[in-house]
C-alpha cells in the first residue's frame, strides 16, 4: 500500500483502514492530496461548503467530509439511480457507518443538469464553496455544465478538482476543461494528481490563479517524493505533477 497521508488524523484513519472497502473509483492517492488540502484551507481560514458532483456509494465523500471544520456542511449530489435504486441507500449508510454525523451532510437526488448556480447557493444557504470534486457523466457537455454550475458559488480561494481527466476511456472529456480555460482566464491549473491505475485515474486540481500561492509551495513540499519535476506544460505557464511513483525515462 502506498505510504501516503493527508495530515488530518481522521481521513488518514479511514484511508488507511476503511476508503478501499466503500466500493467507488477515486484513488487514495488523489484522496490523501485532496484531504491534505482541505486540511490547509481549514488552517488558512478558508471556510466553507464541500461539495461533490457524482457520489457514487461515498467513498471520497466520505474522505472529504471528514475534513469539515465546525460549522461548515458537505453536499453529496448524484442522480442515484445506478446501478440500481438502493445506491442513496448504500450511500447514506457508509457516510453512517464511517462517522459522518447526518445533520453534517446533505444528500441531493438531482441531475447535475437540471439545476442552476443559484439553486446549487440556496441548498449551500449562501455559503460558498471552498472544495468541490466533480465526478458526474464524463461527457464534454456534462464537465462544461458542472464547471459552470460551480464556479459562480465557488469561494474566491476555492478549489475545483476533476476526476477522470486524460483517462484514456474518455480521450475527448478533457477539451471541456480548456474551453473552460478559455472563457476564465482567472482560473488555473494547479495540479495534475496521476493515475494509480486505470479505475483511479488522474485528477486535475484547479484554482484561481491569485490563490495559486496559497496551495502551490504547500503541496510541494508536503508531497516532495511524489513530485515529476518536469511538471505539465501549459504553454503560458507550468502546473504541478505529483504521481504515485515519480521517475523519468533514462536515456543516458
Ligand atoms: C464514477 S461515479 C462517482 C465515483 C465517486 N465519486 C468515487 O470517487 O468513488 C459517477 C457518479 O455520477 C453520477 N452521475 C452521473 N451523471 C450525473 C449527473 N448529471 N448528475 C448527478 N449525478 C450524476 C452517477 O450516478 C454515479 O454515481
Amino acid at each position: 500500500m502506498l505510504d501516503i497521508a493527508s495530515g488530518h488524523p481522521t481521513i488518514d484513519l479511514y484511508l488507511a483502514r476503511s476508503y478501499e472497502r466503500v466500493r467507488g473509483m477515486s484513488s487514495r492517492f488523489a484522496a490523501a492530496i485532496c484531504g491534505h488540502l482541505i486540511r490547509r484551507q481549514s488552517e488558512l481560514g478558508v471556510g466553507g461548503e464541500l461539495v461533490e458532483i457524482g457520489t457514487f456509494e461515498g467513498r471520497f465523500f466520505i474522505a472529504m467530509a471528514l475534513g469539515l471544520a465546525p460549522g461548515e456542511t458537505a453536499l453529496g449530489i448524484d442522480r442515484f439511480d445506478w446501478p440500481d435504486a438502493g445506491i442513496e441507500g448504500r450511500f447514506l449508510s457508509n457516510c453512517a457507518a464511517h462517522g459522518i454525523a447526518r445533520e453534517r451532510f446533505l444528500s441531493w437526488k438531482v441531475d447535475s443538469r437540471e439545476i442552476t448556480s443559484t439553486k446549487l447557493g440556496e441548498k449551500l444557504h449562501e455559503r460558498p464553496i471552498r472544495f468541490v470534486h466533480i465526478d458526474s457523466h464524463h461527457s464534454r457537455e456534462c464537465l462544461a455544465n458542472d464547471l459552470e454550475l460551480v464556479t459562480p458559488v465557488l469561494h474566491r480561494d476555492g478549489i475545483i478538482c476533476l476526476d477522470d481527466m486524460l483517462h484514456p476511456g474518455y480521450p475527448l472529456v478533457i477539451s471541456a476543461v480548456f474551453e473552460y480555460f478559455e472563457r476564465r482566464p482567472e482560473m488555473r491549473l494547479l495540479c495534475v494528481v496521476d493515475r494509480e491505475d486505470i479505475v483511479a485515474a488522474p485528477k486535475f486540481l484547479i484554482c484561481r490563479g491569485d490563490a495559486l500561492a496559497l496551495y502551490e509551495h504547500d503541496l510541494l513540499s508536503a508531497f516532495s517524493r511524489f513530485h515529476f519535476s518536469l511538471n505539465a506544460d501549459m504553454e503560458t505557464y507550468m502546473a504541478l505533477v505529483l504521481t504515485p511513483r515519480p521517475r523519468l525515462a533514462e536515456v543516458g
